[in-house]
């Protein structure tokens, strides 16, 4: 496994958007002129009200969609990257272990050549005593581990989480939160992170980039420069509370901007 990057500017790119837009059917701007670098180690939120592009951008990160402009770079060439979304999106069929074997499978590795990798990525998401339990067998907390922990068996060197806690109750939202600021310390990637919360952006990321609707842009970049690794004793300091005020803020500027 990859160690964790050093901190500051010296870490490299990885990805960089340069002047991205995107347009829909040739009328919806869903995103006009992003410029966005992660570099190793980063992580970064998007941040913004309903259909200010969010989701547009990382399926663009992602390579699902193509841009109307501007340009999206690899360093080192090919996109390295797991996708984790709203939904789990798991194989009902198919027990926890295969279901984290998909990415694998589909490059043709067999599950025994990769049966460590993939007892490995559900030991890091704490799932190492489920192989071989199915889907409708677990809480929505579990599936989405088995969904993070299919997005990480490959080993990407970023992340792309679209909203993923979303339909989480807030007490196993908080766990997952503190488990995968764990998990990415431990790994080392980049994570590029969506969400409508203040909180949950502020607690996980050290940038949170602040996007706006109709047409889809960013408005903001927000650095929280509270130390890693962030506990309990960082959601009730003082600091958590000022850059939470700050990226309200930020978000009414972006609501009052559509
Ligand atoms: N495939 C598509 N075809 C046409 N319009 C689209 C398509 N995908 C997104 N849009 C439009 O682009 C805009 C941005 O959508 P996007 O899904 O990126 O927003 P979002 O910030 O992820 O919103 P939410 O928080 O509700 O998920 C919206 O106006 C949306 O209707
Ligand atoms: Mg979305």
């Amino acid at each position: 496994m990859r160690v964790a990057a050093p901190q500051g500017s010296a870490r490299a790119p990885v990805v960089r958007m340069q002047g991205v837009g995107k347009t829909f059917n040739g009328t919806v701007v869903a995103l006009r002129d992003m410029d966005l670098t992660a570099r190793e180690g980063d992580f970064i939120s998007l941040l913004g009200p309903s259909g200010c592009g969010k989701s547009t951008a990382l399926r663009l990160i992602a390579g699902l969609i193509e841009p109307t402009r501007g340009r999206i770079e690899w360093t080192g060439g090919a996109p390295d990257l797991g996708v984790v979304f709203q939904e789990p999106t798991l194989m009902p069929w198919a027990t926890v272990a295969h279901n984290v074997w998909l990415p694998l499978r589909l490059r043709g590795q067999s599950f025994d050549a990769v049966r460590a990798d993939v007892e490995e990525a559900l030991d890091l998401v704490g799932l190492a005593d489920f192989p071989d339990a199915y889907p409708r067998e677990l809480s929505g907390g579990m599936k989405m581990r088995v969904s993070i922990a299919r997005a990480m068996v490959t080993h990407p060197r970023v992340i792309l989480m679209d909203e993923p806690f979303a339909a989480l109750d807030e007490i196993t939202r908080f766990k997952l939160n503190d488990d995968l600021l764990a998990l990415k310390e431990k790994i080392g990637c980049t994570v590029i992170f969506v969400t409508h919360s203040v909180f949950e952006s502020v607690f996980l990321s050290d940038r949170i980039v602040v996007m706006a609707a109709r047409p889809g842009r960013v408005i903001r970049e927000l650095a929280v420069d509270a130390p890693y690794p962030r506990s309990e004793d960082f959601r009730t300091s003082a600091e958590y509370a000022r850059h939470t005020r700050a990226a309200t803020d930020a978000l009414h500027d972006a609501m009052a901007a559509a």
